[in-house]
């Protein structure tokens, strides 16, 4: 064949495919989500093979293996007792509960650990839900806002880093920057779950947490997942807030909205791989029928290639011990 141009010629070695490749994967993109409990037990999680709900003890040397490996960063789930959840979720905001005594020992064991902490009422809720639940079923809106920017201010005395308001309600960018520059939190980062799907692939993780909503859906909050202009609506408003960063939630199903995110703001960008996602590839590599590390790989990857500046993974720890 007369054929000049052979793109072949660009993929002929590893040599060359390493100069032309155009989407890089470090350590250094990822974020770790570690699940924590009271108590001095490590109790693995069944529906997430591989991950563990850690004692704050365990949390600090988990947390502080995988940022030896380089991750920058962690983000907190608690289960809480149930003895502790209520209908107005009041745990959320105590200084001395699990999430900022967890805070606390992380900055001092590893005071370059960026600490993100999730900003939701559902682990402290007996409802179940994000926000706090009227008698008629509802999820209110306002109200669950104000309770959510104690919940912030709890965590930043505590020494967060970052906050990350998983709970899609309306207006809580603006009143939880608002909240924290009154009291002098200015540094205080807010990485806001902007576009979060109501998404069957958080099953697994919602067994991790028993968080579970007891009645209803969360559909009335989190996003329908048939839509995506939806979710430029909801990046211009949590830019106009003061987000620093914006998440996307899941990511594999959803690279669509993280390439149109990427195309309309400036903003550093975040995709979430979750729960299902997670256990997908650890369900498919524990039948034998695929390859783990190179499945791990091929998802990260295709996250970052689709614009992800940053990806959470309960794969952050494993990755970084094997990419190199
Ligand atoms: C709740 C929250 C959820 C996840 C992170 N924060 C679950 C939900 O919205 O029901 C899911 C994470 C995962 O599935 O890995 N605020």
């Amino acid at each position: 064949m007369h054929l000049p141009i052979r793109p072949r010629r660009n993929r002929q070695s590893p040599a060359i495919r390493d100069l032309v490749r155009e989407t890089e994967l470090t350590p250094g993109h990822l974020i770790y989500p570690l699940f924590l409990q009271e108590g001095s037990e490590n109790t693995p999680i069944a529906s997430m093979p591989g991950c563990t709900r850690w004692s704050i003890p365990g949390l600090v040397k988990e947390a502080g293996e995988a940022h030896a490996l380089g991750v920058p960063a962690v983000v907190l789930f608690p289960r809480i007792p149930d003895e502790l959840k209520t209908r107005g979720a009041e745990a959320c905001h105590a200084d001395d509960g699990l999430v900022p005594r967890a805070i606390r020992a992380l900055k001092s064991a590893h005071p370059t650990l960026t600490v993100i902490t999730d900003v939701a009422l559902d682990p402290y809720n007996s409802d179940g839900h994000d926000g706090l639940v009227a008698d008629d079923g509802r999820i209110l809106n306002d109200e669950t806002v104000a309770v959510l920017c104690q919940q912030a201010l709890c965590h930043a005395r505590a020494g967060a880093d970052i906050v990350s308001p998983s709970d899609m309600m309306d207006g809580r960018v603006a009143a939880l920057r608002a909240a924290l520059d009154a009291v002098g939190f200015q540094a205080v980062s807010i990485m806001s779950y902007t576009a979060k799907y109501a998404s069957a692939y958080y099953g697994p993780f919602r067994g991790a947490l028993d968080s579970a909503p007891k009645a209803g859906d969360k559909k009335t909050y989190q996003m329908d997942p048939a839509n995506s202009r939806e979710a430029l609506r909801e990046a211009a408003l949590d830019e106009a807030e003061g987000a620093d960063i914006l998440m996307v939630k899941p990511a594999g199903p959803y690279l669509d909205i993280i390439s149109k995110l990427r195309a309309s703001t400036t903003l550093p960008i975040a995709a979430y791989q979750v729960s299902g996602e997670y256990l997908m590839i650890k369900a498919g590599a524990a039948g034998g029928w695929i390859d783990e590390t190179k499945i791990m790989n091929e998802s990260l990857i295709g996250i970052r290639r689709a614009g992800a500046d940053m990806i959470l993974t309960y794969f952050a720890k494993q990755w970084s011990a094997s990419w190199r």
